[in-house]
């Protein structure tokens, strides 16, 4: 459906803050359902296609991609990983998800990558993504024609939308839109961070490793058979100029160390960052006609690998109660929003809190916190029942 322009303005359905994997999966499901939107990003496409980021998928986040018609290149060239291993007291564990899950899996294929794939896929459909907007703002949030300004190559543009949906990120300007008396807020900031590494190198495992060690966390990921994804817990104060390349793999073998003969692949560190952890969700994820999604509504620490697959389970609820909206006029769907998106949050929260006190050194630890960590990781690896719940969490609960 083309842009109504009025009164100079311009006016659209859905008006979607954020080119990240929520609003534009948001923007290609609405398409998908006949429903106009503009997405409107303060960075270039060349930036929001290069930043590093997640790199798990959901077995959900993978269907929903591929039923969507975005998901052709993560199948020729993402990786099927049907299990992780923690590694701890020196011993690797396998955790099988097919076996505990009822046949599920998860997908290791980069965010970038998801990024440029649903770039393509909206431009090529014609749908509208405005990069590089300044200073975009919100405001009749509470009446039947919510707006946004914001400056486009040098002028002041107004878009008038039915609804506004809020996928920019937790930085982003929506969230703090919602007048402080009509949301509440929940933090948990975590006293460690991860420093993630890409590096040239072969991979060192099939499937990624979960490390705890008395020196901190350590996760060995992947991207392709040439580039490795590693991170290791640090302050998450800490600089990268402290950081030498000789220092980080002195850390990652003391980490990683296994009597099992395993050995970690050396190679060409080229991009390195410290991510900050915490946890945060904002109730309700609505305030008017405004609609919050994915890293705007809630942060969780990496641990789980839930953020990214939280963003799609978000706009894939809230793209099918805006679908019931136009096709009937039924707003029940688009009032249970919050609570229905709200139930997976706070269970990925758990799940990812979890991991993350499971598997990290806290400062303050006492001897009688690591032996309690060690017995929760053994309980893991030894109990059917416990390693199942591990499972079916990382691979994703079904999103219906
Ligand atoms: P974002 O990706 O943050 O996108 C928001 C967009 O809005 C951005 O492009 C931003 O530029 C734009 N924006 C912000 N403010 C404005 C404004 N005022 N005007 C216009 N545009 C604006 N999750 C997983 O599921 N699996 C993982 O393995 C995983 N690993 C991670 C590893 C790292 C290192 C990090 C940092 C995160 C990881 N995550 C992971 C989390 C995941 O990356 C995020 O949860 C995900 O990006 C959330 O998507 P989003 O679209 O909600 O927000
Ligand atoms: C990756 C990131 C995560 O947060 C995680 O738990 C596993 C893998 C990754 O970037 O590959």
């Amino acid at each position: 459906m083309p842009d109504r322009v009025l009164g100079g303005g311009v006016k659209t359905r859905v008006g979607i803050v954020g080119a990240g994997p929520a609003g534009l999966l948001l923007s290609h499901l609405l398409h998908l359902d006949g429903i106009d939107s503009v997405v409107i990003e303060s960075r270039s496409r060349q930036e929001i296609e290069a930043t590093i980021r997640a790199g798990v998928l959901e077995q959900g986040t993978v269907d929903l991609l591929k039923s969507a018609g975005v998901g052709e290149r993560m199948q020729r060239e993402g990786f099927v990983h049907e299990g992780i291993y923690l590694r701890f007291g020196g011993r690797t564990h396998r955790i099988d998800f097919p076996s505990l899950t009822g046949g599920r899996s998860i997908m290791v294929y980069a965010q970038h990558e998801v990024i440029k794939d649903l770039v393509a896929a909206r431009l090529a459909a014609g749908g509208k993504i405005l990069f590089e907007v300044k200073d975009a703002a919100v405001y009749d949030l509470d009446t039947q024609a919510p707006k946004i300004r914001f400056h486009h190559q040098g002028t002041v543009q107004e878009l008038e939308c039915d609804f506004i949906a809020g996928c920019d990120g937790f930085h982003g300007i929506t969230r703090p839109s919602i007048p402080s008396r009509a949301r509440h807020e929940f933090t948990r900031v975590y006293p460690f961070g991860w420093f993630g590494i890409l590096v040239e190198a072969p991979p060192s495992t099939d499937e990624l490793i979960y490390a705890h060690h008395e020196r901190g966390f350590a996760l060995v990921s992947t991207r392709s058979p040439q580039i490795q994804r590693l991170y290791l817990q640090c302050d998450p104060d800490d600089e990268l100029r402290n950081w030498p390349d000789s220092r980080i793999w002195d850390e990652l073998h003391a980490r990683l160390a296994t009597g099992e003969g395993w050995k970690l692949a050396e190679g060409r560190i080229f991009q390195k960052g410290i991510i900050a952890m915490r946890s945060f969700v904002v109730e309700p994820m609505r305030y008017g006609r405004l609609f919050l999604a994915g890293d705007a509504a809630h942060i969780v620490p990496p641990t789980g690998a839930k953020g990214l697959n939280l963003a799609a389970a978000d706009v894939r609820v809230l793209s099918k109660a805006l679908a019931a909206f136009y096709s009937s006029g039924d707003e029940e769907a688009l009032k249970g929003y919050s609570a229905k998106a709200l139930k997976r949050v706070w269970r990925a929260e758990h799940f990812s809190w979890w991991m993350t006190s499971m598997l990290h050194r806290f400062h303050d630890e006492s001897a009688f916190h690591h032996r309690l960590q060690l017995s929760e990781l053994e309980y893991v690896a030894s109990s059917r029942a416990k390693a199942q719940t591990l499972a079916e969490n990382y691979v994703g609960l079904p999103l219906d």
